[in-house]
């Protein structure tokens, strides 16, 4: 059974863009086979606690040699781990915030990269000091932007710490197959956005087949 972790990042409801075009997609990508299934991760509009001090301290504790308060410091990000080691896919839905990610989609990336549950680190490992842990999977960003230009090679490509963010984090913890498709000029609305909305939902369903 293929099982899909769907991460909602956008903190509108009914007026996303992101998430009107996951939720088509998951749609289509759910109708080729009954098996599949779909889990949810809201995190645009529930908060996810950003990490802090004493999390930290507890993720560099070795497993079997942290307290109850330091479990409990780490049960959300366990739960989120788990959530993502239990799908084979991995679909992440966000807007474009100040150039980057809402903060909830950070905050979970934050209780997700994980010393010794997503990455491990071994400064003495010859190859490299990092190993992902996280392999076999596939992803695709669903992102959405109010201006235009950020695409690869486009003129404002240095300016994107959205998608490129996540594909960098979703790399290093090991999910190197990562699609994204993106719809530009949400703030200009009118013919360009309409045309790039298509040419999106267009691509998801194509995917959805192959996905
Ligand atoms: C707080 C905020 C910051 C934004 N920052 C950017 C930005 O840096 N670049 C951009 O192109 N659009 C930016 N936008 C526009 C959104 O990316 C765009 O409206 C997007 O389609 C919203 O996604 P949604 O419909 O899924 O909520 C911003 C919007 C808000 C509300």
């Amino acid at each position: 059974m293929s099982q899909i972790l769907a991460v909602q990042g956008s903190p509108r409801g009914e007026r996303s863009h992101s998430r009107r075009l996951l939720e088509s997609f998951l749609l289509a990508w759910q109708t080729q086979d009954r098996e599949r299934a779909v889990l949810r991760r809201e995190v645009g509009r529930v908060a996810i606690a950003p990490i802090n001090e004493s999390w930290i301290a507890a993720a560099f504790q070795p497993e079997g040699e942290r307290d109850e308060v330091m479990q409990a410091d780490l049960a959300l990000s366990e739960t989120l781990v788990d959530e993502l080691f239990a799908a084979d896919r991995l679909v992440i839905a966000t807007p474009m915030y100040n150039f980057g990610v809402p903060s909830g989609v950070k905050a979970w990336v934050d209780q997700v990269v994980r010393i010794g549950r997503t990455f491990d680190f071994d400064p003495g490992n010859p190859r490299s000091p990092y190993t992902p842990r996280l392999l076999g999977k596939k992803a695709l960003i669903v992102t959405t932007r109010g201006d235009h230009g950020y695409g690869p090679g486009a003129i404002y490509a240095a300016r994107n710490h959205a998608d490129t963010h996540l594909r960098t984090v979703l790399e290093f913890i090991g999910i190197d197959d990562v699609t994204v498709i993106a719809v530009e000029d949400d703030e200009y609305g009118g013919q360009s956005f309409a045309d790039s909305y298509a040419r999106a939902e267009r691509a998801l369903a194509e995917l959805a087949g192959s996905f």
